[in-house]
């Protein structure tokens, strides 16, 4: 399955604000089914996405927004963010907190252990998870509104990660555990601890 359609096969919700949607597609594919505003900090990609929305007839409406600005969003609705960093995701967020609804799609490109920490401290928790390898891989989370505890390996790989992805990660952890000079041994002693951890999760 496409990124993208990955992304749209997770909107649960009548009504979704697809912020910083930049081309529009999944706007456009998602207006099929469910009432769609798309939004984007740069003039160019309005101007983009504008004339796809034409193109394709779809009923899509286009807001230039810095992040949920000058949406309208109620608490019913979903908001997805995709393609961009943690960091920025987390800003776009906090600013505007008040107006975050119960749902979140979220397909950052970084710090997944950040974004699922940050967004659980916000009040949410991680209802689906899914991982896609598509070049690279990609991870999609939907987070709802509400309280469930999680592990530090939760926050690193996810709730119910694959093994395909647990491989991947297992495979980062050993390769930075090479590069830490024996100086460092806490540091090395805490990868030492994730990678038995991953080990273990593989072959459950
Ligand atoms: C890599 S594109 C991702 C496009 C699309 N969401 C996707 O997943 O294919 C990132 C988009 O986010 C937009 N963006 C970055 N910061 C933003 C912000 N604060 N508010 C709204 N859009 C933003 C950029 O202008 C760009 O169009």
């Amino acid at each position: 399955m496409e990124r993208l359609e990955l992304l749209e096969s997770l909107v649960d919700t009548k009504k979704v604000f697809d912020v910083g949607s930049d081309h529009g597609l999944l706007a456009i594919s998602l207006s099929k089914n469910h009432e769609v505003v798309a939004s984007d900090i740069s003039k160019s990609s309005i101007k983009k996405m504008e004339e796809n929305v034409s193109k394709a007839k779809a009923n899509v409406k286009v807001v230039l927004s810095d992040g949920l600005d000058n949406l309208d969003i109620t608490k019913k609705d979903t908001v997805i963010i995709a393609g961009m960093g943690t960091y920025t995701i987390l800003k776009i967020l906090k600013n505007n907190i008040d107006k975050v609804p119960n749902t979140l799609i979220i397909q950052a490109n970084n710090n997944h252990d950040i974004l699922r920490k940050e967004i659980t401290k916000l009040g949410y928790y991680i209802d689906r998870e899914e991982t896609l390898y598509q070049n690279r891989w990609y991870t999609i989370i939907r987070f709802k509104k509400g309280y469930k505890k999680y592990s530090k390996i939760d926050y690193l790989v996810g709730p119910n990660p694959s093994k395909e992805y647990l491989n991947f990660n297992l495979g980062l952890y050993v390769k930075a555990l090479d590069k830490i000079p024996y100086k460092y041994f806490i540091k090395r002693y805490n990868i030492k601890r994730i990678i038995k951890q991953l080990k273990k999760m593989k072959d459950m």
